[in-house]
């Protein structure tokens, strides 16, 4: 079993997970009890947003069609169709849970 460090860089204080290579990022972040918010949660609606600060991540065959060219030079990913690549570090969801 092949698993990577998934460093999340909080606004007040960081988490590191541990996460299986098969698992997709946003369930490892919501197993973990970080809050993110989900809807569609197959790469369309865009509302699970995520900068990725350091890193790779791998969509497979997935597209990431919640994604615009804007997002995607900022490094936004979206975790809902994303695995880890490598060890990565990611900053806080963009759209905040209420
Ligand atoms: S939940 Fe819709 S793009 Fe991730």
């Amino acid at each position: 079993m092949t698993h990577n460090i998934l460093h999340l860089s909080g606004d007040n204080n960081d988490q590191w997970l541990l996460v299986h290579q098969d698992e997709l990022i946003l369930e490892a972040l919501l197993e973990h009890g970080v809050a993110i918010k989900q809807a569609c949660t197959n790469g369309v609606c865009g509302v699970c947003l995520t900068p990725l600060l350091k890193g790779e991540i791998d969509y497979a065959d997935r597209i990431p069609r919640g994604l615009n060219e804007k997002e995607k030079q900022n490094g936004y990913f979206l975790p809902c169709i994303a695995k880890c690549k490598t060890a990565i570090r990611i900053g806080p969801p963009k759209v905040k849970l209420r």
